[in-house]
């Protein structure tokens, strides 16, 4: 399995490009169930998430083309995909290949949605809280579908096909804002979702359904209006940048110093944390290659922050920030209201030398700790990243072991930070 070293201790100048969105990629591929043409993908990032769900696909006899790197294309412009769902051979996604990446389940929509039927397994993926799929069954049965659980499968069914209806999520949902929206657009009729989630990569879903055909209106706001279409087309749609690598190397430069262009990053995607990033003592400019993250000189200034849906400070951030709070020139407080139990690198990091009081969905950061090298543990995709932040201002060695949790969401992690001058390697086996 590989590891990856760091040693810590070097501030981080240059230019880091910015991948597709992870986050917009996958319901974007699943999208294409929803079609018999080819659906094209430009910008979709090289991921081990991306190439599972390909397989995912593969096995309801989506047809996926790849086109990689052309002569001029720069190492990280994105790759494209051809998905072409013109025959759908089975309906079921097996437990094998859904339990390793939660996001799968939500083939259910579009499959129930063209073919009448869809028998999808309970979900895995992250380690992080219980994570049911409730609302996504609750936003079918609002739609006409009848489902059973059974055995550990969700079945859906609407052989007369789906009917628009009422959708009000009694609590922020991505991934059933996505199930509702996929859902609709094949329904016969008008669907009103409420309290939709806002977040950039829905918006960017409908966008891309609106150009298949689809009618959806109000997407970005929690109110959105689907009216429901006989069939979609295929079109061709660029993921948009990824706001969770842009916060991450963003929070990476504020932990190390020095001076970065975070290149295609949309400072519109991720003000929250901009601004709580700002606070803490980096400066942050918008330019028209992207943004520009610095620290030099000053110190890290301990912020209080509460994770929140779109447009609040993003859970998928909170592990990130963790680590640099323990550099902080004081006490701070992360509290965390997405999802119960995503605290796993708080260990991990007391192992760096951290010093982090756990209480119920509060973490209490005593920052500045002195951090040293060790060896520690990726036990999520995000948790794993802060690891790598935190070792980046260690001194001495850290190993980061069990790094595919890295590359299901990081595209070229050390690479991209070792061009900026941080010492950091894989080791391969
Ligand atoms: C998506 C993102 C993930 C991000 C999360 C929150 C993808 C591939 N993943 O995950 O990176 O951390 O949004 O921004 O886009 N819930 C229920 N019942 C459900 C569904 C969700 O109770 O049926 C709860 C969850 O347990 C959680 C909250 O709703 O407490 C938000 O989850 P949700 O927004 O659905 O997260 P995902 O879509 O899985």
């Amino acid at each position: 399995m590989d590891r990856i070293s760091i040693v810590g201790g070097q501030p981080l100048h240059g230019a880091i490009p910015i991948s597709g969105a992870k986050n917009a990629a996958l319901p974007l591929m699943i999208a294409s169930l929803l079609t018999r043409d080819t659906l094209i993908l430009d910008n979709v990032p090289r991921l081990a998430d991306v190439s599972l769900l390909q397989r995912i696909l593969n096995n309801h006899g989506v047809d996926v083309m790849l086109n990689g790197k052309r002569p001029g294309d720069t190492a990280y412009q994105g790759q494209t995909l051809h998905l072409s769902a013109a025959g759908i051979v089975d309906t079921k996604a097996p437990y094998e290949l859904v339990s390793r990446m939660r996001a799968s389940f939500w083939v259910i929509g579009p499959l129930v949605a063209r073919m009448g039927e869809a028998k999808v397994s309970l979900p895995g993926g992250c380690a992080i809280g219980t994570r049911p799929v409730d609302l996504h069954i609750q936003a079918l049965q609002n739609l006409g579908a009848e489902i059973e659980v059974d055995a550990g499968y969700v079945i859906a069914r609407a052989r007369n096909g789906l009917r628009g209806g009422e959708i009000a999520f009694p609590k922020v949902t991505v991934g059933g804002t996505h199930t509702a929206l996929m859902a609709a657009s094949l329904a016969q009729g008008t669907t009103v979702i409420e309290n939709a989630a806002r977040e950039p990569e829905v918006a960017d879903v409908a966008d891309c359904l609106n150009k298949m055909g689809a009618k959806i209106t109000g997407a970005g706001t929690s109110r959105i209006v689907v009216e429901g279409v006989p069939q979609l087309s295929g079109a061709r749609h660029t993921v948009l940048p990824d706001r969770i690598e842009t916060g991450t190397f963003a929070i990476a430069v504020a932990m190390t110093g020095g001076d970065v262009l975070l290149e295609g990053g949309r400072p519109e995607l991720l003000q929250t944390a901009l601004d709580v990033l700002a606070q803490a003592g980096a400066e942050i400019a918008a330019t028209n290659a992207g943004i520009r993250v610095a620290r030099n000189g000053a110190g890290i200034a301990p912020v209080d922050v509460a994770t929140a849906p779109f447009p609040g400070f993003p859970t998928d951030l909170q592990a990130q920030f963790m680590a640099l709070m323990t550099r902080a020139n004081g006490t701070s407080r992360i509290t965390e209201t997405i999802f119960e139990n995503r605290f796993m690198h708080v260990q991990e990091l007391a192992r760096l030398g951290a010093r982090i009081q756990l209480d119920g969905e509060t973490a209490t950061i005593e920052g500045p700790s002195r951090l040293t090298g060790a060896p520690v543990m990726a036990t999520d995709l995000r948790a794993s990243v802060s690891l790598v932040i935190a070792a980046l201002a260690a001194e001495g060695e850290t190993m980061v072991h069990r790094v595919y949790h890295l590359d299901r969401g990081f595209e070229r992690l050390e690479d991209k930070l070792s061009a900026c001058g941080a010492q950091i390697s894989r080791i391969s086996g």
